[in-house]
C-alpha cells in the first residue's frame, strides 16, 4: 500500500460562493473546466463536501489521494449526473434501477462490478465501483457541466471529520486544491448510505440518510455488514475498504455515554467537578448542565438535526482542547444507525454504561 501525503503541496486555491448554479453559471463552467483539465475542485453536496477530480483520469485520482493524505487502496466514489450514466462505467442490474428510482438523485451510493472505462486507480484496484448521483443543485450542475463522472471522497484531510460547510473544507484543503466552492451548510451532514449489489443480493456497508428500513421497502433482502454497525475485528476483511482506517477521530478521546436522560446530566455534572471535559449535548441538556465547554447538537429526538451538527460538533469540541469529550450513544435505528456508526468509530468503541 502506498501513502500519498506531501506537505509541499502549495496551490493557489480560489474560493468562490455559489448558491444558485443557474445564476452563477460562468463560475460552474470555470469549475468544470478545472476538472476537465485534470485539476481538483471542492464542491458542496447534500451529504458532505466532496473533493472532486476527473473520474476517468488516473492522474486526477492520484492528485486526490495526495491532497487528502489518503492511502491509494481506499477507493473513490464516482459522482454521476443521471442514474443511467452508470451504464458507461458499471454492470447494472434490476436492483440498481429499483434503488435509483426510489433514491436517486440523493444520499445513496451503489457498488456494482466496474467496466474497464473506470481506471484501477479510482477503485483502488477493486473490480467494483461506487456510484452516486448527488441531489445538491451545485453538485449536479458541476457534474453536468464537466461532462464526465467526478471522483470525489469527502473533502477532509484523511482521519478528520467530513466537512459539512466550506469553512472546514478550507481549513483542511486550502493550498491543496485548485478551487473550493462555498455552497453553504450541507443539508444532511453525514456521508451517503453505501450498499453493495455486486454480491448475491444487497449488503449495507455504510448507513446514512437512506435508512435500512427505506432500503427494505425497495429490495427483498438487505443484509447489514458488521462494518455498518461499527464493528470491526482485527482479521475482518473490510468490504468498504475505508472502514479499516481510523475515521472521524478527534484528538481528545471521545467517550459515549449509554443511559437515560437524568443519568446523563448527573454523570456529566459529577465529572465536571474533577475533569476538564467537553460535552456534546442538546440545548435542553446544556441548560440543565450549565457552564462552559458545551457543544450543542440537535434535540434528543431530532436525529436529522443531530446528523447535520455531528461533524461540526466533533471539530468544535476538539478545538476546546479538553482532556476528554463526552457524547450520548444514539439508538441504532433509523437515521440513528448512521449517527451510531460515526460516533462509535470516533470514540474507538469507548462506551460507558450509566
Ligand atoms: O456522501 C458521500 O458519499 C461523500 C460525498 C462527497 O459524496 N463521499 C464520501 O466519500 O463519503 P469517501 O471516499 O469519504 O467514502 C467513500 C467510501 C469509502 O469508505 C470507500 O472505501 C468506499 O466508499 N468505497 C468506494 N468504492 C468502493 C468499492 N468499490 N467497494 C467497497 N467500498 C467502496
Ligand atoms: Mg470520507
Amino acid at each position: 500500500m502506498k501513502w500519498h501525503y506531501s506537505k509541499r503541496l502549495v496551490l493557489k486555491t480560489e474560493i468562490i460562493k455559489i448558491i444558485n448554479p443557474t445564476e452563477s453559471y460562468p463560475d460552474i463552467e470555470r469549475a468544470a473546466s478545472i476538472i476537465r483539465a485534470g485539476g481538483l475542485v471542492v464542491f458542496p453536496t447534500e451529504t458532505v463536501y466532496g473533493l472532486g477530480g476527473n473520474g476517468t483520469d488516473p492522474a486526477a485520482a492520484t492528485k486526490i489521494y495526495e491532497a487528502k493524505g489518503r492511502p491509494s487502496d481506499n477507493p473513490l466514489i464516482l459522482h454521476l449526473a443521471q442514474p443511467s450514466d452508470a451504464e458507461s462505467y458499471a454492470v447494472t442490474n434490476e436492483n440498481y434501477y429499483r434503488l435509483a428510482a426510489a433514491f436517486m438523485p440523493g444520499p445513496l451510493t451503489i457498488i456494482l462490478p466496474k467496466k474497464p472505462t473506470v481506471p484501477d486507480r479510482v477503485t483502488g484496484g477493486l473490480p467494483s465501483v461506487a456510484l452516486r448521483c448527488p441531489s445538491h443543485p451545485v453538485a449536479h450542475a458541476l457534474i453536468e457541466a464537466a461532462g464526465l463522472p467526478i471522483a470525489a471522497p469527502s473533502a477532509n484531510i484523511s482521519g478528520r471529520p467530513s466537512p459539512t460547510n466550506a469553512r472546514y473544507a478550507i481549513e483542511d484543503l486550502s493550498g491543496r486544491v485548485d478551487m473550493i466552492i462555498d455552497g453553504g451548510d450541507c443539508e444532511i451532514g453525514l456521508e451517503s448510505t453505501i450498499i453493495s449489489l455486486n454480491r448475491d443480493g444487497a449488503l449495507l456497508l455504510r448507513p446514512g440518510a437512506v435508512t435500512y428500513d427505506a432500503l427494505c421497502c425497495v429490495l427483498e433482502r438487505v443484509e447489514i455488514s458488521p462494518a455498518a454497525m461499527g464493528e470491526m475485528t482485527a482479521d475482518d476483511r473490510p468490504l468498504a475498504p475505508g472502514m479499516k482506517y481510523r475515521h472521524y477521530a478527534p484528538s481528545s478521546p471521545l467517550v459515549l455515554l449509554d443511559g437515560p436522560d437524568e443519568a446523563f446530566i448527573c454523570y456529566i455534572k459529577q465529572k465536571r467537578l474533577t475533569e476538564n471535559c467537553a460535552v456534546i449535548c442538546s440545548p435542553e441538556e446544556a441548560r440543565a448542565i450549565g457552564g462552559e465547554n458545551l457543544v450543542l447538537t440537535g434535540d434528543n429526538d431530532d436525529y436529522p438535526a443531530q446528523a447535520r451538527r455531528l461533524f461540526s460538533a466533533l471539530r468544535e469540541a476538539d478545538k476546546l482542547g479538553c482532556d476528554v469529550i463526552y457524547a450520548r450513544k444514539p439508538r441504532a435505528d433509523g437515521l440513528g444507525l448512521a449517527l451510531y456508526n460515526r460516533l462509535i468509530r470516533a470514540a474507538a468503541h469507548t462506551v460507558v454504561k450509566i
